[in-house]
């Protein structure tokens, strides 16, 4: 395999019990923090995106902001936020997605993006895969089609990937089992 999967998951920290109990919390904040290791996330995900006719890059609020933007501008793609609800000051379209307990939403600006536009959408992690399902939603009301979505740390074998409409989800790292915070 790639070493250089092997350092971005070393990276990653563990937090056991965050935000709540039972929860293994997979914190990117350290793999920002680890200069080679940001560095060779941007570069995997622009190796693969580079040659792919993408001119969108769509990044998931909050954590999808953090390596949308370096992708974009390496692929030549401008890039465009997702952002939770009452965040946006033009004209929005939205789509709910369910949580656990109650449901969130992304919303969209009306015009970022046109009809018939290659999108990639981009986020640090998948879990049950709602957040993306949402983000394919807002992209394609608009018209656009959706390459591929991108995450960090996931699962290769998920309920999530059956929630994503037959789009292809694309995964460097699975997540970490064990405790490495403390
Ligand atoms: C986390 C994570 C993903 C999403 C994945 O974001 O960053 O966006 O959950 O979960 P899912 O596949 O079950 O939808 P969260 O909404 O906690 O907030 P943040 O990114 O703003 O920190
Ligand atoms: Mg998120």
């Amino acid at each position: 395999g790639d070493p250089r999967l092997q350092a971005i998951s070393d990276s990653i920290r563990v937090v056991p019990d965050f935000p709540k109990k039972g929860i293994m919390f997979q914190d990117i904040t350290t793999l920002l923090l680890d200069h080679k290791a940001f560095k060779h996330t941007v570069d995997i995900f622009v190796d693969r995106y580079r040659d792919m006719g993408i001119s969108v890059v769509a990044g998931v609020e909050a954590r999808g902001f953090m390596f949308g933007p370096p992708i974009a501008l390496a692929i030549g793609a401008k890039f465009i936020p997702l952002r939770k609800p009452g965040k946006l000051p033009g004209q929005v379209i939205s789509e709910s997605y369910e949580l656990e307990y109650g449901t969130d939403c992304l919303e969209m600006h009306v015009g970022a993006v046109q009809p018939g536009e290659r999108a990639l959408v981009i986020d640090d992690l998948v879990a049950t895969g709602g957040t993306l399902s949402a983000a394919i939603r807002l992209l394609e009301r608009v018209g656009a089609e959706v390459v591929e979505c991108a995450c960090v740390i996931g699962l290769r074998e998920v309920k999530g990937q059956r929630r994503l409409n037959g789009k292809p989800l694309y995964i460097l790292v699975e997540p970490r089992e064990i405790d490495n915070c403390c």
